[in-house]
């Protein structure tokens, strides 16, 4: 599969785990983490002919100390402007090396391999890499697609399962703004014992058609993407990212947009009543942590990227399988339906 970007195209390789390692170029420079580093341990002489460096796994990686060892480990190894980076790992790692191979001597060649659900289905596509700050998460990034991205699901068979169900929220929010049949697919097999190859060929093609026509997130088409987000992102904060897990507070945020979306008309009670029932089943929570509180969580929405001058922004349903970016929903809207979804 091919996806077109403003720096030129690049090509999505559907592969096994062994002959994705085997194509890292020798004196490749490999990032990932301990986990992961564990978890390829079959086929370690694949990667030991390129440079390896193993952080330790976890979001607190993604911070500018870690970011620095990257780059001056690259400078001391003397990485040429020509040396691929390899982003080895899930989506932590695919940002942190990401930002650092962008910004490296001002962008060498980056080759990801991500190696959880939601690296495959989602961030290693679309060429969004970056950082947190103290302040906040993802304020420091930049826009660099990769010159490859190698997909193999057989990574996931090590992949914890609340990693997995995490992962698969996103699947799911795949289905629910663009892809009905993929709902219905969900819905009749668990992603746990479904043939998952087709499932993320498929997300990662409905992913890839949105980035090619919003790639740098100015039309607003790419913000369909964040269906769930301005709710989930909100827990996240209010949580301080620890607790719940992102696909898990997406989850939340589904549940509670999709009852938006009814509230203002956009679809029918039944859409929204697939949505919560869909990953109900799927084992993701529904309903926010009990000490989160409403009035918390319209505040950080407030002040969320997503949130405009005038009112706040959603990706809201439109039926199944469809969806629309909405600005200016007023926030009474938001509050009665927090109250009554959680209620
Ligand atoms: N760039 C984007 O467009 C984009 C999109 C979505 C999310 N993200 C970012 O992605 C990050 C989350 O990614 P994630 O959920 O993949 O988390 P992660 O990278 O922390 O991986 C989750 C856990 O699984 C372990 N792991 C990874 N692969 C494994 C394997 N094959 N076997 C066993 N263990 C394995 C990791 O060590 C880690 O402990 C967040 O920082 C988020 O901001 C970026
Ligand atoms: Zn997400």
């Amino acid at each position: 599969m091919t996806v077109r970007s403003s720096t030129g195209s690049y090509e999505i390789v559907f592969d096994t785990p062994d002959s994705a390692l085997r194509e890292i170029p020798q004196g490749a420079y490999v990032i990932t983490d301990e986990n992961v580093w564990a978890a390829v341990e079959p086929w370690r002489d694949r990667i030991e002919r390129a440079n390896c460096l193993v952080l330790p796994p976890g979001e607190q990686s993604k911070s500018i100390e870690t970011y620095e060892r990257c780059v001056r480990w690259l400078a001391e190894h003397r990485a040429s402007r020509r040396s691929p980076v390899v982003a080895l790992g899930g989506g932590v790692i695919g940002d942190l090396a990401g930002f650092a191979a962008a910004t490296y001597m001002r962008g060498v060649p980056l080759l990801q391999i991500p190696t959880t659900l939601l690296a495959q289905v989602d961030s290693s596509v679309g060429g969004k890499v970056g950082i947190d700050l103290p302040d906040g998460k993802n304020l420091v990034g930049a826009f660099y697609p990769p010159t490859k991205v190698l997909v193999a699901s057989g990574f996931l068979a090590t992949l914890p399962r609340r990693e997995l169900i995490n992962g698969a929220a996103e699947v799911w929010k795949y289905g629910f703004i663009m892809d009905n049949a993929l709902v219905e697919a969900l819905e009749a097999e668990p992603i746990e014992s479904a043939d998952v190859e087709p499932i993320i060929r498929r997300c990662i093609e409905l992913k890839a058609r949105v980035v090619e026509e919003d790639e740098h997130e100015t039309t607003g088409l790419r913000a369909i993407l964040n269906f769930g987000h301005t709710v989930g992102h909100a827990i996240e904060k209010v949580q301080g990212y620890v607790g719940l897990k992102h696909g898990e507070a997406i989850a939340i945020g589904m549940v509670a947009e999709a009852w938006l979306s009814r509230r203002l008309g956009l679809c029918e009670e039944s859409v929204a009543e697939r949505v919560a029932g869909g990953l109900a089943k799927q084992g993701l929570p529904t309903a926010k942590p009990e000490r989160v509180t409403i009035d918390a969580l319209v505040e950080a929405m407030r002040r969320d990227k997503k949130a405009d001058r005038e009112g706040l922004a959603f990706s809201l349903l439109t039926g199944p399988g469809a969806c629309k970016l909405v600005q200016n929903v007023p926030e009474r809207d938001v509050i009665e339906v927090l109250s009554r979804c959680w209620a």
